[in-house]
């Protein structure tokens, strides 16, 4: 805003000078840009970059005298961009060793303030603070219909009955249970389709993706498909899901370069605009084929829930597709990854292996398959789950950040209202201080934290 006022000034300036001839004119704009860097680099000389620099100044703070979050200042005007891509949790966790700021790190997203923790405690303080309820507005999130949504909803009325319906409707014991039959199908069906491979080259991923859309398939919308068959439905919401994807881990520009906005040079509004018509083609058919239908049968899928509820809870239509969008978006690929990285460590890690098999054969016998009732009864299968979450967390930055909705303090610093705060997960869980040789897979005995150790 202050930028927009001080360009404001100097073009008033121009505008009151008389007399125009072409030499000052370029006199005058290079003028302007002298003035417009000298500003530029007097915010980027703050420790986090321009967006603090841009902050701290209009409060009138001078960069040497305040107790300032330590952070990289990044570039002028763009600050730290540079970051975000390509495996950004481990050049921020990088970042944050240089500036001796592991507990909190500023830094700069264009005019974008941003926090960082790599530590357990500030990672708490901000997540469990209602002030950080909120999500930073995201362009292609809001043009995907995840503002109305569970995970990016505005902090509200709406975000409150959102996660009630989530907490005592959809993932309820009995929502969960409703679908197991067919989680025991797919799981036969990869083992099948794993198999029948013998020898030959292939790859594992492709078939535990499939996997991971058919279960959302079933526990969203009530289709049930097999692995080994391929279908149009699937195929289709596949590119829909891995397009949806590639938009929204997309770091764009607009949403930190305000003034970009207009000119969508990374083309994310055009994809959007392709692929919200497609998804509400998908999804209306879905809606409607369960409301037209006349047998009476319940399948217990999402959709059915959400069509059955009443009051304030009962949702518009157009909220339930962002709802159930979502479910399948944030769904499939996550499971898919977890379990991918969970089978590589068991290649790699035989010991492992061989003492999962033990509990396995120790709590079902090789005469039956494995049911969901007998986690309860296991130890190490779990705890090597735990660990590879540790290991590889599908979300290394929690997926979605955090938005200050007020001015805070976090680990004692002042945090203005409209700070983007972010957690580093994978940082965390190879906290040398937290874990003993964090990097490596240990397999001597399962420690109550449930990590193989
Ligand atoms: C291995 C599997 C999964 C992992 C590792 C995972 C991880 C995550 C993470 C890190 C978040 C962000 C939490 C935050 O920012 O506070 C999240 C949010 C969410 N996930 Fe998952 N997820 C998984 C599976 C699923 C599945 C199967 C579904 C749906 C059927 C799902 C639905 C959601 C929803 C709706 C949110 C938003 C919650 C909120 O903002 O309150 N996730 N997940």
């Amino acid at each position: 805003m202050e930028t927009q006022i001080d360009s404001f000034s100097v073009l008033v300036f121009v505008s009151k000078c008389k007399a125009f001839s072409s030499q000052s004119t370029i006199f005058l704009l290079v003028s302007l840009f002298l003035a417009w860097l000298a500003m530029a680099l007097c915010y980027w000389a703050y420790p986090g970059g321009p967006a603090w620099g841009h902050y701290w100044r209009k409060k009138g703070i001078i960069c040497s005298k305040a107790k300032l979050i330590p952070g990289p200042r990044g570039f002028p005007v763009i600050g730290s961009m540079n970051l975000m891509v390509n495996l950004a949790h481990h050049k921020l966790s990088a970042a944050a060793k240089t500036f001796k700021a592991e507990r909190l790190m500023a830094f700069s997203l264009g005019e974008t303030k941003v926090v960082i923790t790599c530590n357990p405690d500030v990672a708490k303080e901000i997540l469990n603070s209602s002030v950080f309820a909120d999500r930073p507005v995201k362009e292609s999130a809001y043009q995907l219909m995840f503002d109305r949504a569970i995970g990016f909803a505005p902090y509200g009325v709406y975000w409150r009955t959102l996660r009630r319906i989530a907490a005592t409707h959809l993932f309820c014991p009995k929502q969960i249970s409703c679908t197991e039959s067919q989680r025991f199908n797919i799981a036969s069906q990869m083992v099948s389709a794993i198999a029948i491979q013998g020898g030959d080259y292939f790859r594992v991923r492709d078939i535990l993706k499939k996997a991971s859309l058919n279960s959302m398939m079933c526990s969203v919308f009530g289709r049930k498909y097999d692995l080994g068959s391929s279908n149009n439905e699937t195929e289709d919401l596949r590119r829909l899901v891995d397009e949806g994807y590639d938009i929204l881990g997309k770091l764009n520009w607009s949403d930190h370069l305000p003034w970009l906005a207009n000119l969508d040079l990374q083309k994310i509004r055009f994809r959007c605009s392709n692929l919200v018509p497609k998804v509400n083609r998908f999804v209306n058919r879905v809606i409607q084929e369960h409301r037209e239908d006349q047998t009476g049968q319940r399948r217990n899928d999402f959709v059915d829930v959400l069509l059955s509820l009443h009051g304030p809870d009962k949702l518009s239509h157009h909220d339930m597709v962002a709802v159930l969008w979502e479910m399948i978006f944030r769904g499939t690929d996550t499971v898919a990854v977890l379990i991918e990285w969970i089978l590589a460590r068991m290649v790699l890690h035989r010991d492992i292996q061989s003492k999962v098999h033990d509990e396995l054969d120790q709590v079902a016998g090789r005469s039956r398959p494995l049911m969901e009732a007998d986690i309860q009864a296991m130890v190490y299968l779990p705890a090597v789950v735990k660990e590879v979450l540790r290991l590889h967390p599908p979300g290394p930055l929690l997926s979605w950040a955090r938005l200050a909705i007020t001015d805070t303090k976090v680990d004692g610093y002042d945090v203005p209202a409209g700070t983007t705060a972010m957690v580093n997960m994978w940082a965390i869980t190879r906290d040398p201080q937290v874990w003993d040789g964090p990097s490596k897979v240990h397999a001597r005995e399962v420690s109550a934290q449930g990590r193989c150790c």
